[in-house]
């Protein structure tokens, strides 16, 4: 789909000439959705309302209170700018200013549309959307899903695939159930590191620290207790985990969201993490769906422009790095995939039909349902067709707007014709299939949480025990939304201490002179104090180092650098239950006996500071770099422009290290910080990057400083000298170079490691390196064929299910119209027409495209792409010993160098490769001087390139180097296949 199908085909709103007024539009339903209109709001007088879509009605308390304020509410960004919008003079400089900008727009909009882009050539056409159902393995749920669905009427199922409205519902997605069909609502709940907006659960490490662990039973554990309390919360779908953005840009700003910028860890974790949330039964989101690399401009309303950015991706470089994980994810059986924001090739991830119906549904065999990021569907009929299958959180193209795409349009939509009943009959199927393939239809896994209420236990929008049911809307009905339910675990179940584990193991150490580390509890530990005082002076800086006064969610959504960093910001963070700073732990750790502590916790020292405060035996100073999801910003910050350390982390490191000769360094940061500032001065001893390490940071951090555990995380990114080692291609975008943003991913597989490789960059720590208290060699590499080369996976298997049908007359539209007497609430979403009238001219004109008859992909055929792509053709075996002192953990990272002059037989063109790239690891402990071998198999995928004129993977012929070995750049051992 091109941009061109975009705009023609959504009738739903955005017309061509729509854009013109595009931010106009949303200034106002930004007001109109602020507190503004909530003090407006006249207290409702009394009668309940039916719940509003389907019967499950709630237990209603109490109806009196005239509305409050929300305590979680997303201020409108208007608002949280500054509150521009309620003032006259603001208003007219604004529309100067937008005058100014329509006139230079206007200008570069002739220039964006005479350049030479193939509209269509990057993205073809994709239609119609493959059904779900055609796997063994979902048979029974798609069999128990077309009863359900079957049973439904046209209202239920657009009850089913359409979101009530941004806050309509207690989580932050909601669907109506189909009450005739007895199908429950469904919670949509954020997010990757623990369940947003509520109480008593675990604010475990980001994805960036999980990625750094590189312990795979690590991954699955945290995704099993993330699993575990989102369904004891009563959360239907988990908004996580993210794999993309993958860190095509070291500075992107939900980075951390993910596992790091390599597409076998991303995947390898992501895919654990699944399995772990889903065993469960709670259905998890592989997200953000595709190439939503960066922050500035995702949203066209977030940058006032009429689009949002296009990621221009080239077919091989989609299939090898940013799909990879993806793949995987579909492999675990993830039953939800979330399309993102961004477009791809100049057509909206959510209506891009390629990107659905083509590589997912079709090549991929994704089984489940796709939903929309929050507004990140734009437009009606065309993403149904491309398709998307739930549209959330079921608003239109502006927040809190009430005018779905969906919702009344989708009713309208299959009643004219314009979406096929199939179309909607597969929508419904396939979220109804993967909630029985998790289980959902079971009530004791998933207990309806409060008397008779099949509501979640707790209310996004209120901290309170009583709040609103449908905060968004005029039901002023107090009912209890808060039970409180705590899901942290008890005893030894308490989630904390896995937590703590999964921080500690995500702890990478990168220097370590004179091994000053660990440290002993007396400080030390080979240092000798200064005679002249009874204790050790232990010195420990930075506001890192410790808690917020105010609290560790003194920032909404934790929207800003302050004090002790262990997580980032915007949807993927939750309200720490508690938050252990390092000072605590420090203290609490020494023996104060022996050791006296000084706390300067601020990142400015006086510059007499030795004075002031004494002379120290040893310093530890905290450093930070923080970053976020682009609807809030902290000093500018959303994605990092600079990968440097900020509030002054630079000065107060050389600050201190100037005075004391053991300095060492801990870095909270979202992902790679430069250090060339200060890392060879002497007196700089250790280096630790600690990542986001959630709830447990201190305790987590001092099991690595006093080496209670190994230091075992291994970076899972590379740490450069310079912003600019990492290539052109990773810089943010800041400034849009057109109306429609386009961002050409122009480096291909060169990412991150892959860059610095190619272009002999010399980083300051390679991908994969870490320190260990110990010390390991690798000995005695094995390779053994499994299978013999050959250039193509076996056929695609023929389907062996077919997918179930349905009844496809269409009801009487008068089934469709609000029944009589109905309560409308304000700006909920409904599925109900207001009258019977139903237009069939014009005849929605189908994309173009729409009836080319696609050839089944010959790299699908099973969840995850072709069987044959998974078959394992060599075993690699290795010998690792410890040959320190002390039991540790090493990673056994395995990378593939592909055979040089490889000419593609489709094409008779040469395809280059990344020096080398990661295909397998795994980490292992290991008692001082012994040896452990260590297995991994390569797959055909794993030693295959994406041709592009095949259309298929292919394993090239030649020589291939498989290298073993601690890090990317320290690969001791390799062998050829
Ligand atoms: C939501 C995001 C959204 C933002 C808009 C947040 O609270 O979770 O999805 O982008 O509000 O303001
Ligand atoms: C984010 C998603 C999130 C959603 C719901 C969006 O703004 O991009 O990651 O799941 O909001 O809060």
């Amino acid at each position: 789909m091109t941009r061109e199908v975009d705009l023609s085909s959504s009738r739903e709103g955005l017309l061509r000439n729509g854009a013109a007024t595009l931010s106009r539009d949303s200034l106002d339903s930004y007001t109109s959705s602020s507190e503004l209109d909530l003090d407006e709001l006249e207290p409702h007088n009394g009668q309940t309302s039916p719940r509003p879509r389907g019967g499950w009605s709630p237990v209603r308390r109490k109806n009196n209170s005239k509305r409050k304020r929300q305590e979680h509410k997303q201020p409108p960004k208007a608002s949280r700018k500054g509150g521009c919008l309620r003032n006259r003079a603001c208003w007219v400089v604004s529309v100067i200013l937008l005058g100014g900008l329509l006139v230079l727009v206007a200008g570069s909009r002739t220039f964006v549309y005479k350049k030479p882009q193939p509209m269509d050539g990057f993205s073809p056409p994709w239609y119609p959307s493959p059904k779900g159902g055609t796997f063994l393995n979902w048979t029974e749920s798609y069999l128990k899903a077309s009863t359900m669905v079957s049973s439904m009427s046209l209202m239920g199922k657009v009850n089913v695939t359409t979101g009530t409205g941004w806050a309509s519902d207690l989580c932050v997605g909601n669907t109506a159930g189909a009450f005739e069909a007895e199908f429950p609502p469904l919670c949509l709940q954020d997010g990757p590191l623990g369940i947003r907006f509520t109480d008593h659960a675990t604010a475990w490490p980001a994805g960036i620290t999980v990625g750094a662990t590189w312990n795979k039973d690590l991954m699955y554990r945290r995704g099993r207790g993330l699993g575990l309390e989102h369904r004891l919360k009563g959360v239907n779908i988990m908004l996580g985990p993210s794999m993309g953005p993958l860190g095509r840009m070291p500075g992107g700003g939900r980075n951390w969201e993910g596992f790091g910028p390599d597409p076998v860890l991303q995947g390898i974790a992501a895919a654990h993490t699944i399995r772990g949330i889903q065993e469960e039964g709670v259905i998890a989101t592989a997200k953000h769906y595709i190439a939503n690399e960066q922050e500035h401009l995702r949203q066209a309303s977030e940058s006032g422009l009429p689009y949002a950015i296009s990621s221009n991706i080239d077919d091989r470089t989609l299939h090898e790095l940013y799909l990879w994980p993806f793949a995987d994810s579909i492999r675990a059986g993830v039953g939800s995939v979330m399309c993102s924001y961004n477009m791809v090739n100049s057509s909206y991830a959510c209506s891009n039909s390629k990107l659905l119906n083509g590589i997912l549904k079709d090549e991929l065999g994704f089984q489940g349902f796709v939903q929309s990021d929050w507004l990140a569907q734009r437009s009606g009929v065309a993403s149904a067709l491309a398709g998307l299958d739930m549209s959330m959180p079921g608003d239109g193209l502006y927040w809190s707007d009430g005018q779905s795409l969906w919702g009344p349009r989708l009713t309208e939509a299959v009643l004219n014709g314009s979406v096929p009943i199939e179309r909607i009959n597969d929508m419904a199927l396939r979220i109804v299939a993967v909630w029985y393939q998790l289980g959902q239809d079971n009530e004791t896994l998933h207990p309806i949480p409060l008397e008779g209420d099949p509501r979640p236990n707790f209310s996004s929008w209120t901290k309170d025990r009583m709040g609103h049911l449908h905060e968004s809307t005029d039901d002023d009905a107090m009912v209890v939304v808060n039970n409180f339910t705590d899901v942290q675990g008890q005893g030894e179940n308490f989630h904390g201490r896995l937590a703590q584990q999964v921080a500690a193991e995500g702890t990478i150490l990168v220097k370590n002179e004179n091994n000053i580390l660990p440290l002993s509890q007396s400080g030390g530990p080979e240092l000798v104090k200064d005679r002249r005082r009874a204790k050790y002076n232990v010195g420990v800086f930075g506001e890192d180092a410790g808690a917020n006064p105010e609290g560790p969610n003194a920032c909404v959504d934790r929207g800003c650098n302050n004090f002790t960093l262990a997580s980032g910001w915007g949807s993927g963070a939750v309200e720490f239950p508690f938050l252990i700073p390092p000072i605590e732990a420090l203290e609490s750790t020494f023996d104060l006996d022996q050791v006296q502590i000084t706390r300067i916790l601020t990142n400015k020292l006086p510059n007499n500071w030795p004075e002031v405060h004494g002379s120290q035996d040893l310093c530890v100073v905290f450093i930070t770099s923080d970053a976020g999801e682009g609807f809030t910003s902290w000093n500018g910050i959303t994605d990092r422009i600079d990968l440097h350390p900020q509030k002054g982390g630079d000065e107060l490191v050389m600050q201190v290290a100037t005075s004391c000769a053991n300095t060492i360094v801990v870095i909270h940061a979202v992902g790679p910080v430069i250090v060339e500032r200060w890392i060879d001065l002497p007196n700089i001893k250790a280096v630790v990057l600690a990542n986001l390490p959630g709830e447990e940071s201190g305790n987590a951090l001092t099991d690595v400083l006093f080496g209670r555990v190994d230091a075992s995380g291994r970076l899972p990114y590379t740490v450069g000298k310079s912003l600019a080692d990492y290539g052109p291609g990773g810089k943010i975008m800041v400034k849009p170079n057109g109306l429609a943003p386009h961002q050409d991913f122009k480096e291909g597989l060169l990412i991150d490691y892959r860059h610095f490789d190619t272009n002999g960059i010399t980083p300051r720590y390679e991908f994969g390196f870490g320190l260990s208290y110990t010390t390991f060699t690798f000995s005695d590499l094995q390779l053994k064929s499994l299978k013999p080369k050959s250039p193509l996976p076996s056929p695609r298997p023929n389907a062996t299910v077919l997918p179930v049908t349905l009844p496809t007359q269409l009801p009487d539209p008068e089934t469709a119209v609000f029944p009589a007497g109905f309560r409308k609430l304000r700006k909920y979403i409904y599925p109900y027409l207001d009258n019977s009238t139903i237009k069939t001219e014009p005849y929605y004109p189908y994309p173009k495209g729409y009836n080319t008859v696609q050839p089944p992909s010959p790299a699908g055929g099973g969840e995850g792409g072709n069987p044959s792509l998974y078959d394992e053709h060599v075993s690699v075996s290795v010998n690792v010993t410890n040959t320190g002192k002390r039991k540790g953990k090493q990673v056994v990272q395995v990378y593939v160098s592909f055979p040089s002059d490889v000419i593609d037989a489709s094409t008779g063109k040469g395809i280059t490769f990344p020096i080398r790239v990661l295909r397998a690891f795994e980490k292992v402990e290991i008692n001082a001087t012994e040896t452990a071998t260590v297995n991994v198999n390569l797959t055909r995928r794993d030693l295959s390139y994406w041709s592009v004129g095949r259309q298929n993977w292919v394993m090239p012929d030649g020589n291939f180097t498989i290298a073993v070995g601690a890090s990317s750049r320290d690969l001791p051992l390799q062998g050829a296949w």
